[in-house]
């Protein structure tokens, strides 16, 4: 029996995917096709594919082709397979040809020709591109519109800002600036708003009532109650609001948090997060001051989601610990908040006057988890045991800081009219409970 494997995403199945199939079957006997999963996907840059591995195995398994299923999840699998197997022809369509000839020493490898004008990519972009203008003067906007390039279906259209010259520059050369708010809501049909924090609410607010979907830098509001009351609109309008900490995106993040939550270190007592960069906030001109974001705005929602994420938001009780660069202004140079649970605690310390080492530790009764700084830019983290033998390493590749999965998240979101899952809104409101209280200094010692 001559037996036949293949590969590939099989993303949207086209016409061209099945005739590869077929052919695939005439060689032999017996095809296995291998479909690769998503992680597998993302490491190989395709992050766009549309539908998830479940979805793309059904596709395959209905064409009826296959004699075998299989997934592909590492790098090397082929060779892996290859053997187990015991294939004897290798093949996949011409757009690969040379690629895989490393395999001719395990099995024959034929390239088949690629159908023409047809691919997984066109049909992807063939669908409605969703039109996105980037609000505020935040040097994150830059960035967004870099990742963006990388996202099926989002394309940026135009940028806002209430004065020109704040404007992030690369953005002044790209797009046109529009002076009028409600002008700039009016030629998009979403937006991703990174203006200063105090301004979100009345930013949403206008997004929300011209029916546009929204994905805002977190802090999203300042008070929880407006978080409420802008919920309930974007529900009311049909409309997404996410929100944008992208952290959260990363997957070595989201791994950690499962493996967490599976018991992995046991019972979790107390988690610790720091984020700070720091930045001469005291030599900054009285009049931008107030333009600029604080140490809590700026690092407290990375730092409190892993909190809230795995201890809840009911907490018993907290204590804000600040110093102030500037109080009228709420410049905090420093803050450090501890959380005290029914049966853990947590403890984050932000700053932009401070510098001190950014990582994350999550103690648990078995063992601890370790991310090294800059743990929200996180690739990479470490289960340890009292027993180092029994440590484990973890890496995961992340593509534009997680901006990118994070933009895919929010087209889907669109399209499917589903809100966006990585960050529960009971979490993005805690947030704002947290800030509001910093700024009517409840809970809180200023030193
Ligand atoms: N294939 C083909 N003809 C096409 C498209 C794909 O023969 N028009 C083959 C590929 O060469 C590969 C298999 O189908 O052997 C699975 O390809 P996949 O990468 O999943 O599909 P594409 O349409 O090429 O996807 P993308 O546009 O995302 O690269």
């Amino acid at each position: 029996m001559t037996k036949v494997i293949t590969y590939g995403t099989f993303d949207l199945l086209h016409y061209g995917h099945i005739r590869l199939l077929e052919r695939a079957k005439v060689l032999g006997d017996y095809l296995i096709v291998g479909v690769t999963a998503d992680d597998f996907d993302k490491l190989r840059g395709k992050i766009n594919v549309q539908q998830s591995l479940m979805e793309r195995l059904e596709a395959v398994r209905a064409t009826g082709i296959a004699d075998e299923i299989i997934i592909e999840e590492y790098e090397g699998q082929k060779i892996d397979d290859i053997k187990r197997y015991g294939i004897d022809i290798f093949t996949v369509g011409s757009d690969w040809v040379g690629k895989f000839d490393y395999l001719n020493e395990y099995c024959k490898v034929i390239y088949l020709e690629r159908t023409q004008g047809i691919s997984s990519s066109n049909i992807r972009a063939q669908r409605h591109e969703v039109k996105l203008g980037l609000v505020g003067e935040s040097g994150v906007l830059s960035k967004i519109e870099k990742e963006c390039r990388f996202v099926n279906g989002l394309s940026v259209t135009a940028v806002y800002a209430e004065h020109y010259y704040v404007l992030p520059q690369t953005l002044q050369k790209l797009y046109r600036w529009e002076q009028s708010y409600p002008e700039f809501l009016d030629s998009v049909e979403a937006v991703y708003i990174a203006s200063h924090p105090t301004r979100h609410y009345r930013d949403i607010k206008m997004a929300l009532e011209r029916g546009k979907h929204v994905i805002c830098e977190s802090p999203v509001v300042l008070d929880p109650v407006q978080f409420d009351e802008l919920s309930e609109l974007a529900v009311k309008k049909g409309c997404i609001l996410g929100d944008a900490i992208k952290t959260a995106y990363s997957t070595a993040y989201s791994r950690l948090l499962l493996l967490v939550k599976s018991g992995r270190i046991g019972k979790v007592v107390s988690v610790d997060t720091t984020c700070t960069s720091l930045s001469d906030i005291y030599h900054i001109p009285e009049e931008k001051r107030k333009l600029i974001w604080n140490s809590i705005c700026a690092w407290g929602p990375a730092a409190l989601l892993p909190v809230f994420q795995l201890l809840g938001t009911q907490y018993s009780r907290k204590h804000i610990i600040s110093s102030f660069a500037d109080k009228e202004c709420n410049l905090d140079s420093f803050t450090k908040i501890d959380f005290l649970y029914p049966d853990a605690v947590a403890s984050v310390k932000v700053g932009k006057g401070i510098k001190s080492e950014g990582e994350m530790i999550i103690s648990g009764t078995k063992g601890y988890i370790y991310v090294p700084a800059p743990w929200w830019k996180t690739d990479y983290f470490e289960i340890r045991y009292e027993n180092p033998a029994d440590n484990k390493r973890y890496f995961y590749q992340l593509d534009g800081e997680g901006i990118r999965y994070e933009m895919v998240s929010f087209v889907k979101s669109i399209e499917t009219q589903k809100s966006m899952s990585y960050i529960d809104p009971d979490i993005t409101k805690a947030i704002s409970g947290v800030i509001y209280d910093f700024e009517k200094r409840v809970d809180m010692d200023i030193i």
